[in-house]
């Protein structure tokens, strides 16, 4: 009889994969940070593959699962909070992932330092802290000069994946997301994650909360002179709270 291989479950949703027997277990987590800038990711993965990069990528649930469906491509994940890292290694590591890294960092430096222009196929942000209270407004990670480092970091053809379930937040993304990228938003949920990709989509689909998504790819022509001009016109992100969502951070 084959041996009986464990489902982990989040929310009563399953985690993509399954523990494999720990002779297979890999090592997943970037120990320190690469000591070149920009970072030669071909050469830590140790071959040549499209990037996938999730930023705040919490315990890794979307990025496991993609790493599980998409095995030829290479997948990044960095979170500023070392404990959820920890989550998503040993996560990853058990289910015996090749082509999957995790690292702490901030994300926008991150884009910064270890980056090469156009050298990304994805960016995946799901849910970055909304930051409710006024004074730490400052710490909201989608502003015009990080959507602009994105679109440095992206290939031409690559895509932006952004969400959140901050009605204000969300608006402020996705207006000011169509200045950078050609960007859709999209109302229906994911068709390979329909009870949620991340963890926070889960909770917040559970809670009937509006969950606001989309795709887009970088406008084409948007030079070093463009990107600075946007940066200087476009305002940063400031909205109302909301009082269901602050109530649900509370809660986590
Ligand atoms: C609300 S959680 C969402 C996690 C995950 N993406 C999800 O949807 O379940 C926000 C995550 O972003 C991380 N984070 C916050 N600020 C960050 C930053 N500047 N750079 C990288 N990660 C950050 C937090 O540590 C946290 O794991």
């Amino acid at each position: 009889m084959a041996p009986r291989r464990a489902i982990e479950r989040e929310f009563g949703v399953p985690f993509p994969g399954e523990i494999q027997p720990p002779e297979h277990w890999t090592q997943t987590a970037l120990k320190r940070l690469p000591a070149e800038e920009p970072a030669d990711w071909n050469a830590i993965f140790g071959r040549a593959a499209p990037l996938v990069l999730d930023l705040g990528c919490g315990n890794g649930r979307y990025l496991i699962g993609s790493a599980l469906w998409r095995p030829d491509r290479n997948h990044l994940g960095i979170d500023v909070l070392p404990v959820v890292i920890r989550y998503a290694t040993r996560r990853a590591n058990q289910r015996a992932l090749a082509n999957i890294r995790f690292g702490v960092c901030d994300a926008d430096s991150f884009l910064t330092r270890f980056v090469a222009p156009g050298s990304v196929q994805e960016i995946h942000l799901y849910h970055p802290q909304p930051y409710h209270d006024e004074a730490e407004a400052d710490q909201r990670l989608v502003t015009p000069r990080f959507l602009a480092r994105v679109h440095r970091a992206l290939a031409p053809e690559g895509e932006l994946y952004l969400q959140t379930d901050h009605p204000g937040y969300g608006q402020y993304m996705l207006e000011t997301a169509r200045e950078f990228f050609e960007f859709q938003q999209r109302a229906d949920k994911w068709p390979d994650a329909p009870k949620g990709r991340t963890r926070r989509e889960i909770i917040a689909l559970r809670r009937g909360l509006e969950i606001f998504r989309g795709v887009g790819r970088p406008r084409p022509g948007l030079d070093e002179a463009a990107l600075e001009e946007l940066c200087a016109r476009l305002p940063p992100p400031r909205f109302a709270l909301d009082r269901r969502v602050a109530e649900l951070d509370r809660w986590e």
